[in-house]
């Protein structure tokens, strides 16, 4: 169990809880679930895919059995202390309009919950939610196709609020929680109505080119910047300064050889550079 005591009403999540939480977005046309138990979020919204409209469809579970993180890593989900969602949505794009998506999510998630509980979310690139220089929280996005070949996409948002110790053994890098660095009690039903509020607007106004937009948010968020990073590329990894990013979320390394930009792959800071 939670002992936190910054954490209020942290009774099982539901539909009506987390609705009666969202101000400020027309939720009609949302469906709310909450599972008790999933092996992922994201993996349940997958399947569903293949049979249903997942369109709108928000899943929150109170535990995962098998939650992912991003390039295969296991998620730490232990029961009735975090958020576990998945939404999925169509956009009505293909994948390569999407460039820039899951940082500009980070960002509309870390305003939304620095807002309402007095935070300083940082991010780390791609899409890592930090505080206080630990790890707090992630986006992961797929891809699935409807059985129209709509592209669909299925956002999925970890974030701690309040860790167990339990579920914290099995961590295995520097973490925090939400309830450990919020300045007004948190209860799990408000996190999770502040991320969709962010999230909702933000997919269905989303066009080519919307990360432009972003970029500043990223910029005053960004963990990495000016600090000696490694990116591990595949077999390679790219060592330099972290310099930003560019209009399409890509990452800037400056090289000994110049300016570098990274798609995809996986960053740290270097020694000496850790928070
Ligand atoms: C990361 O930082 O590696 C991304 C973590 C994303 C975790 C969330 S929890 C809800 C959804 N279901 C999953 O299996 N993963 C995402």
């Amino acid at each position: 169990m939670v002992d936190t005591p910054q954490v209020l009403g942290n009774g099982l999540l539901s539909d009506a809880a987390i609705r009666a939480n969202i101000a400020g977005l027309d939720a009609s046309g949302l469906r709310i679930e909450v599972a008790e138990a999933l092996d992922s979020t994201n993996a349940a919204l997958k399947r569903r895919a293949h049979s249903e409209d997942i369109h709108g469809l928000a899943l929150f579970a109170e535990t995962q059995t098998a939650g992912r993180g991003r390039l295969g890593r296991l998620w730490v989900s232990p029961p009735k202390s975090n958020i576990y969602l998945s939404l999925g949505w169509r956009m009505g794009l293909e994948p390569a309009d999407l460039a820039g998506l899951s940082l500009a999510l980070g960002c509309a998630i870390g305003e939304g919950l620095d807002r309402e509980f007095g935070l300083n979310m940082q991010l780390k690139w791609p899409n890592d939610l930090y505080l206080a220089g630990k790890k707090c929280g992630g986006v992961l996005i797929d891809l699935v196709q409807s059985a129209n070949q709509d592209w669909v996409v299925i956002v999925g948002v970890g974030l701690n609020v309040a860790m167990s110790k339990l579920g914290s053994d099995e961590i295995d890098q520097p973490w925090t929680d939400l309830s450990t660095h919020s300045t007004v009690k948190v209860s799990r039903h408000e996190v999770g109505a502040r991320i969709l509020e962010a999230v909702v607007p933000l997919l269905s106004s989303w066009q080519v080119g919307s990360f432009g937009q972003w970029r500043d948010s990223w910029s005053r968020r960004d963990l990495m910047a000016g600090r000696q990073i490694s990116v591990q590329q595949g077999g390679h990894a790219i060592a330099g300064r972290a310099d930003g990013v560019d209009f399409s979320g890509a990452l800037r390394v400056v090289t000994n050889e110049g300016l570098t930009v990274v798609q995809s792959g996986e960053a740290s800071m270097l020694r000496g550079e850790t928070l």
